[in-house]
């Protein structure tokens, strides 16, 4: 019960890889806020859901003081709320492209932004920002999404470098093929996956739970001296 006493938020957390990260945080001692924009009345497992939309700042930072208010913290923050629209550039529209860089980096910007006046003044604050395998590897059709992520570690060694005066450490979880969430879908696509799979050294997609420990990890205090890194949880990509 190393996180007992810690207040953790994760965005995106009603579902896929942010729930998997949220029952971690919690089945360590965590109290943990899931945030999404729409949320069950009990999200199960202990966890406690709140209603918010990363791409609107007002909505983030209405979120982190009600946190604050009622179950203090927050002292870990994951922000891991991400979407994905895939098309090739030619024929990708703004809305999507849009949508993409809103949600998955400037959700990331204002998630952390909100935070920080609470993270800042707690010992051993911890932000987890979850990229992808595609933040460093470019999938045709996928260029939105690759933008994204690429520009969300960059966000995390800069912000790594500028908050660890205040005790607080930024790491980045990039998960690679994982049999949850979003990547079901591609597992699932008959012309793509055939040609994805022989890539994995594991021979097999990660799970939920896999990617979830690395968020652990990274939320406990034995990752103290841990700080902007990209940490790949792919099992070996070739
Ligand atoms: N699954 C994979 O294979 C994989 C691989 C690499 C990286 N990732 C990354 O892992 C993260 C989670 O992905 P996932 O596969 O678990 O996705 P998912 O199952 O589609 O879940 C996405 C979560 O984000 C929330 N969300 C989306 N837009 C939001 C917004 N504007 N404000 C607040 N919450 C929002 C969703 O809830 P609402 O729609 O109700 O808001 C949901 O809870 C993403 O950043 C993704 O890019 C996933």
């Amino acid at each position: 019960m190393k996180l007992r006493g810690r207040t953790a938020v994760v965005t995106g957390g009603t579902r896929g890889l942010g729930r998997d990260m949220a029952l971690a945080l919690a089945g360590a001692g965590a109290t943990v806020v899931v945030a999404a924009r729409e949320v069950p009345d009990d999200p199960g497992g202990g966890l406690i859901a709140l209603k918010a939309d990363v791409t609107a700042p007002d909505s983030v930072a209405a979120l982190m003081d009600t946190v604050h208010e009622r179950y203090g913290g927050p002292h870990i923050v994951v922000a891991n709320a991400g979407v994905s629209r895939p098309g090739p550039v030619a024929a990708l529209s703004v809305e999507h492209w849009g949508e993409v860089v809103d949600t998955n980096l400037h959700g990331v910007f204002h998630t952390v932004r909100a935070a920080l006046p609470y993270l800042r003044g707690t010992p051993g604050g911890r932000i987890i920002t979850v990229s992808s395998l595609l933040g460093s590897r470019a999938m045709p059709g996928a260029a939105a999404y690759c933008a994204s992520k690429a520009a969300v570690e960059a966000f995390t060694a800069v912000a790594a470098l500028e908050l660890a005066a205040d005790g607080v450490t930024v790491n980045c979880v990039a998960p690679g093929y994982i049999d949850s969430g979003m990547g079901k879908e591609l597992i699932g696509n008959e012309t793509l996956w055939p040609r994805l799979s022989p890539s994995l050294a594991t021979g097999r997609p990660g799970t939920g739970a896999e990617v979830a420990q690395a968020v652990l990890f990274l939320a406990s205090p034995e990752s103290s001296y841990i700080n902007g890194q990209v940490l790949r949880v792919d099992g070996g990509v070739r």
